[in-house]
């Protein structure tokens, strides 16, 4: 991994604890290499923009957002969010570590979404409410955004335990429309996911803990296909966890390719982790976004790598329990091109 770190232009580091109340202040930070650049914030780690070219040199802006930073704490979209501690959801808002019991806040149904209600993602680095969710012991966080050469994005986020194990599941939360983050929907970009199995949800998308085969169904993305060629086959779109074949074999693969032919621009997607959560935006209606657009219905994808969803409640799924002493440690890669 040393060639990952060939320049780093800007460290965000989020530590719950030891910042609290030092760092108030919202900050914007750009990393720039020619017409490829990014924009990111400490308020939630989020990612505000992607700028990209496309095939012809036209530069757009691939990300969902909105306008003002502020829009950023009272949306419910999660966009371009970093989200933890534990992201995705967990039944019941509720574990048992070590003979302990842990309520955490359900702010989803009778579930925790992506760390509950003082996620990471509502982080400012100054930790308001942080004993809202009880996980256990403290943890310090810190996330690096790369961009590596002329067209890669890396995204290293690391997390120790302090003084107990504890759950730690982090992801990006970033929504991708490669036709621009205004385009319309993105049923016609195609993708490409590899990974031959999901982890089916009830109807709360809590998992059911079985480990089930993508082969015939509308979820079988292993060789490349419009997201919207099957999606009516589906109650309400995608938003399911799939289990990458590169785990285990290696310690960083390729999850998931997704091309726009109205812009040529593509994205290549590597992790070390051993899920993708592959979400197409089913709960966006109406969302006001950037530069005065509404985002609908299927507006954007996510592609958030990261353990398997409420884990600490499925015995069968790798563990995400990180003891002090240990560091967890998520990497991803983003490749652009545009043919
Ligand atoms: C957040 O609240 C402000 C003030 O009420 C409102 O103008 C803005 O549209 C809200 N943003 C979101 C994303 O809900
Ligand atoms: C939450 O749990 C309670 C008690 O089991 C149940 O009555 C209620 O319907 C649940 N709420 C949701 C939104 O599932």
């Amino acid at each position: 991994m040393a060639n990952l770190s060939l320049s780093i232009l800007v460290f965000l580091i989020l530590s719950l604890l030891i910042q609290q109340n030092e760092c108030a202040n919202i900050d914007v930070y750009e990393l720039k290499r020619g017409d490829f650049s990014i924009k990111v914030t400490n308020y939630g780690a989020t990612v505000l923009s992607v700028m990209l070219p496309d095939r012809n040199g036209k530069v757009d802006d691939v990300v969902l957002g909105y306008d003002s930073v502020k829009d950023y704490s009272n949306g419910t979209t999660y966009f371009g969010a970093l989200v933890g501690r534990v992201a995705n959801r967990i039944g019941d808002a509720r574990f048992t570590l070590n003979g302990v019991v842990y309520h955490l806040s359900a702010n989803d149904g009778n579930n925790t979404l992506h760390g509950g209600k003082t996620g990471f993602s509502t982080v400012i680095w100054t930790v308001k409410d942080h004993k809202a969710d009880r996980f256990p012991g403290d943890v310090s966080v810190e996330v690096t955004y790369m961009l590596i050469g002329t067209n890669k994005l890396a995204l290293r986020m690391k997390a120790k335990p302090k003084n107990k194990a504890t759950p730690i599941n982090l992801a990006s939360h970033t929504y991708w429309n490669l036709a621009g983050h205004n385009s319309g929907d993105i049923l016609s970009h195609t993708i490409q996911l590899l990974a031959s199995k999901i982890t089916p949800v009830n109807k709360d998308l809590i998992p059911t803990g079985q480990i089930v085969p993508v082969a015939g169904t509308a979820y079988d993305f292993l060789k490349a296909r419009e997201i919207g060629s099957k999606i009516l086959e589906l109650a309400d779109g995608y938003d399911i966890n799939y289990v990458l074949d590169g785990t285990g074999k290696k310690h960083f693969h390729k999850a998931a390719v997704v091309h726009d032919s109205k812009s040529g621009r593509k994205m290549e997607l590597w992790t070390n982790q051993p899920g993708v959560q592959f979400y197409t935006s089913n709960m966006i209606a109406n969302v006001k976004g950037k530069s005065g657009s509404f985002y609908q219905k299927y507006a954007g994808l996510a592609l958030e790598t990261q353990g398997f969803p409420d884990a600490v409640n499925q015995p069968n799924f790798p563990s995400q329990i990180v003891s002090p002493g240990e560091t967890y440690e998520h990497i991803m890669l983003y490749r652009f091109t545009a043919e």
